[in-house]
């Protein structure tokens, strides 16, 4: 990356002054446009960018996309690459030291990460609180949180091997939280690790045996998931690394900032995504519905899930590494009509000139779904699988802001559009209109959702 430093010049038609702002990697920082202004007076220009969709918030070192040509990187190495010769140890290793780990390193690593998945016998008591179909990532979100409760240390996140420590519980815990909401969620006894397992190999055993005395995981099913795994390792300033960053900016400890970072992978449009993709092919039922169901997201009436992406605009690389995971796992399970559906609607879909024109692409969530219900996964798990995955970049991305000496605590600015200062209604002079409109929000929402319980 150029280190050249050159300059932008820009005319305020407001005032006819002119301003030189300095450009250093292609961009200006915006906080030297405050000297922009009209009089003394003047706060200062700010830039305004919802969504972030043109805001570097950091330097990273972590991960390198190059959305239009379709790359990924993991610390300067081709994610097929990893996907194809590392394990997802040896990744999460990668992606936190910055180097991959020599031989002894690596296998201390994996040792350390062995020894640390067991949980507080407590933990189990919160999950059995959870009703019986609670939703898996809402227990994890919890349960993630909750750990910072037992680990006080935590909080001395200028500590560097208090941090480590965390980082460890943290990717060990995780599968064994998450298998342990499986297990709940079909009213099994929880599973105990297996140190003599591997990281993926092990979170199979936590989730699937039954009366057997030792969990043998099939060796195909592991490496699958241990690749998929990789793929979603780190994805740079995502929703959730986001949130990693922000929490982990007010100084919180990293479980609180992982709980919110898993909160954020929640959401429909993040990590949710691959649970929404097989909803969708369980809807259009098979391929004679396709055309249907295109004409549909056509209209704006759904979307079409699994396709599009906030930077990827060309096929993403994870995609084609699931494509051919799948095979593998197919192999094994037999094949599902939800894969050939799949197929079918990328190939009408990229043949169709609405999603050509604006480039919207299979992404990493198209696939797993179907891999991952191959395998026997519930979908409410495929979030969860992802936030495994996603664990250590989340830590790398929390750390490199930790020591990164520009950073402070996250605080966006915000252009305000509400009332100017108005004397205050008292209640005896107030219309009615607020608390009908609450009246009516209430009603819209029994409407939306008749038949929700209350809890
Ligand atoms: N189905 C149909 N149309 C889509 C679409 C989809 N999955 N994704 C984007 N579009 C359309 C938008 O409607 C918009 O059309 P317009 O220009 O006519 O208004 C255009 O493509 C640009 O989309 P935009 O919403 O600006 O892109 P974004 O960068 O804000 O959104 C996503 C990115 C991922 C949120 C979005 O593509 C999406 O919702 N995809 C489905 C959910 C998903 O798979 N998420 C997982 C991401 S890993």
């Amino acid at each position: 990356m150029s280190e050249q430093v050159s300059t932008l010049t820009v005319t305020d038609n407001r005032t006819g002054r002119t301003y030189e702002v300095p450009i250093k990697d292609g961009a200006v920082r915006a906080a030297d446009l405050r000297k922009i202004k009209v009089d003394d007076s003047d706060f200062g220009l700010m830039a305004y960018d919802p969504a972030f969709t043109n805001t570097a918030s950091c330097r990273s070192a972590i991960t390198f996309i190059d959305g239009e040509a379709g790359i990924l990187r993991y610390r300067g190495y081709p994610i097929q690459e990893l996907a194809e010769k590392s394990s997802f140890l040896e990744v999460a290793y990668l992606l936190l030291a910055g180097e991959l780990p020599t031989r002894e390193e690596l296998a201390t690593w994996e040792d350390e990460i062995t020894h640390h998945t067991m949980v507080h016998e407590s933990i189990k008591k919160f999950i059995d609180g959870f009703h019986h179909d609670a939703h898996p990532m809402g227990m994890l979100v919890s349960t993630v949180g909750a750990l910072s409760t037992f680990y006080p240390d935590a909080k001395q996140i200028k500590d560097p091997g208090l941090r480590r420590l965390q980082i460890v519980r943290l990717i060990a815990k995780i599968t064994t939280l998450a298998a342990y909401s499986y297990r709940h969620s079909v009213g099994f006894p929880y599973v105990y690790p297996d140190n003599d397992l591997s990281y993926a190999g092990n979170f199979l055993n936590m989730l699937w045996k039954a009366t057997e005395l030792k969990y043998e995981p099939d060796p195909v099913l592991e490496h699958a998931l241990d690749v998929l795994f990789i793929l979603h390792a780190d994805h740079e300033q995502n929703c959730s690394a986001n949130a990693m960053r922000a929490v982990g900016s007010s100084e919180a400890d990293p479980f609180s900032a992982a709980a919110a970072a898993i909160a954020a992978l929640y959401g429909p449009l993040h990590g949710g995504a691959n649970e929404q993709v097989l909803r969708m092919l369980r809807e259009i039922g098979s391929p004679e519905n396709i055309p249907a169901f295109i004409a549909q997201v056509k209209d704006g009436k759904k979307k079409l899930m699994g396709f599009g992406h906030r930077v990827y605009k060309n096929y993403d690389p994870r995609a084609r590494v699931i494509r051919q995971i799948a095979d593998e796992v197919f192999k094994v399970t037999g094949t599902s009509p939800l894969l050939d559906l799949a197929m079918e609607l990328e190939r009408i879909a990229l043949e169709d000139e609405y999603f050509v024109s604006r480039r919207l692409y299979p992404n990493v969530d198209f696939y797993t779904g179907i891999i991952y219900q191959a395998m026997g996964f519930p979908v409410e798990m495929f979030p969860v699988l992802f936030a495994i995955g996603r664990m250590p970049g989340w830590l790398a991305q929390w750390e490199e802001g930790l020591l990164d000496p520009e950073q402070k605590i996250a605080r966006p600015r915000q252009i305000y559009i509400g009332h100017g200062e108005r004397p205050y209604v008292p209640m005896s002079e107030r219309s009615q209109t607020a608390a009908e409109d609450v009246d009516a929000i209430a009603a819209q929402a029994a409407q939306a959702a008749p038949d929700r319980p209350l809890r």
